[in-house]
């Protein structure tokens, strides 16, 4: 390599003082600690790619509903662990307009987070049956819910969805299940690192399988409605939020306020169980907690246990947002459509400095573009190009940490603001002048 933009042995030096064996296949914690690093020492700035923050101010209407809350005096009572009535009526509300899915209230219950909600999920699903001791991820995925498994002690098993698009799902997912340990399915839609949107088509593959398995499914929803190829916020009426709920009775959704709302500093998110598995018994699950049903081990074992309930403040500004956006009051779509704006100059940068999107279609249909997009560069592993483009100040993690099997980096537009894509411009420039 040439003309780096930073001094290579200083980069080097840092890697070696943070002590990660392979910077390529760092973790995003890793890479952010990195990046400081860097950055404190030469007062460069990075072009900041490799955490999903939001990068837009926090919705309104959430802050002022915290701060009445606060000011009436919350901070001082405990919360129900199962959740505010209010919020838990409005999550209710929000599912049926935005998904068309029925969700009773009592199932849907506040979680620190969606990170808290599947936590505590995959706790519960992996002791439904003493016979079904793995969760299986449709990857690529976010990394950290690997980690929970790690946590927790929990085996897991994955693919990468990038070769069983459409109808080859079916028979991909009935070689994990049919062995008969599988106790739920677990994916991002949009998939976070790749923004794939699972089909309709697929959606009922996973329904139907879950079905003829009985497993539960776990759809995190931490994007919900961004994929901003259709507008999805019309409260009451279609298109909707695609989901798994339409094919299986036995499942999970999880509804972050982190990136929707911008308002994930406050850690709240919305954990719905669908009525059927909330009221089901499992006299396993019944054994290991001493519990009765789904939900009330979930909320009144599992939950209590970890935080005894998600910040009472927090829960009323959350309930304010979806309540503000069940009225037709608050279009949170238009308000982070920004980040589709940013992705499609970002790709359009990258494609004219010999980079390849990685993850490119849904089915016949090219991505959206919206929170991440993944890119490789010819002859280079994903490893290779997250450590040569920290040369070069730009930062991102590389695919594999996601569970992908492509080559490649994932690129999040949040953190990078428009006035960095002329640097953002000049730095692939340089890079691609080195590489190619
Ligand atoms: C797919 C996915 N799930 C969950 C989360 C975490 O959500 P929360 O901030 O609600 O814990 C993220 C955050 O990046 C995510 O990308």
């Amino acid at each position: 390599m040439g003309n780096s933009l930073l001094q290579k042995e200083l980069v080097d030096r840092k890697i070696r003082e943070l002590r990660v064996p392979d910077i390529g296949k760092a973790s995003i914690r890793e890479i952010v600690a990195l990046v400081n690093m860097v950055e404190e020492e030469t007062g460069f700035k990075y072009v900041r790619m490799e955490m999903g923050v939001p990068g837009l101010p926090p919705a309104e209407v959430g802050i002022n509903a915290e701060i009445e809350a606060l000011k009436r005096g919350v901070a001082s009572i405990y919360p129900m662990v199962d959740g505010i009535k209010p919020l838990k009526e409005e999550a209710s509300r929000f599912i049926k307009n935005f998904m068309d899915v029925e969700v009773s209230p009592k199932c849907c219950v506040p979680t620190v987070g969606s990170m808290q909600g599947t936590y505590a999920a995959f706790m519960a699903v992996g002791n439904i049956d003493k016979e079904k001791d793995t969760t299986l991820f449709i990857d690529p995925g976010f990394p950290v819910q690997k980690q929970q498994m790690m946590v927790i002690g929990q085996k897991y098993e994955t693919f990468d969805v990038f070769n069983f698009r459409g109808e080859k799902l079916r028979e991909k997912l009935e070689s994990y299940l049919s062995k008969g340990n599988i106790n739920s399915i677990v994916y991002s839609n949009p998939n976070n690192p790749s923004w794939i949107c699972l089909t309709e088509e697929e959606l009922q593959i996973i329904g139907e399988l879950a079905v003829k398995y009985n497993v539960v499914v776990i759809e995190d929803l931490a994007y919900f409605a961004m994929d901003f190829r259709k507008d999805l916020y019309t409260p009451g009426k279609p298109p909707y939020q695609a989901t798994v709920a339409k094919y299986t009775d036995k499942y999970i959704l999880f509804i972050s306020s982190s990136k929707i709302f911008s308002y994930a500093g406050q850690r709240c998110a919305v954990m719905a169980i669908s009525d059927s598995l909330f009221n089901n018994e499992f006299p396993d699950l019944q054994e290991r907690f001493k519990s009765s049903t789904f939900g009330n081990t979930l909320t009144l074992k599992i939950l209590y246990a970890l935080t005894s309930g998600t910040c009472h403040s927090a829960q009323w500004a959350l309930a304010a947002m979806l309540k503000a956006a069940n009225n037709g009051d608050f279009n949170f779509v238009d308000s982070v459509k920004e980040y589709g704006e940013k992705a499609k100059i970002m790709k359009k940068i990258f494609l004219e400095n010999g980079f390849n999107l990685v993850y490119k279609k849904d089915l016949d249909e090219p991505i959206a573009d919206g929170f991440y997009f993944t890119v490789g560069y010819p002859g280079m592993t994903g490893a290779e190009l997250v450590k040569n483009l920290l040369y070069f100040g730009i930062s991102a993690i590389g695919l594999s940490e996601t569970g992908s099997n492509e080559e490649g980096i994932r690129a999040c537009v949040s953190f990078v603001k428009r006035d960095q894509f002329g640097e953002l411009e000049q730095r692939l420039k340089l890079f691609n002048e080195n590489f190619s």
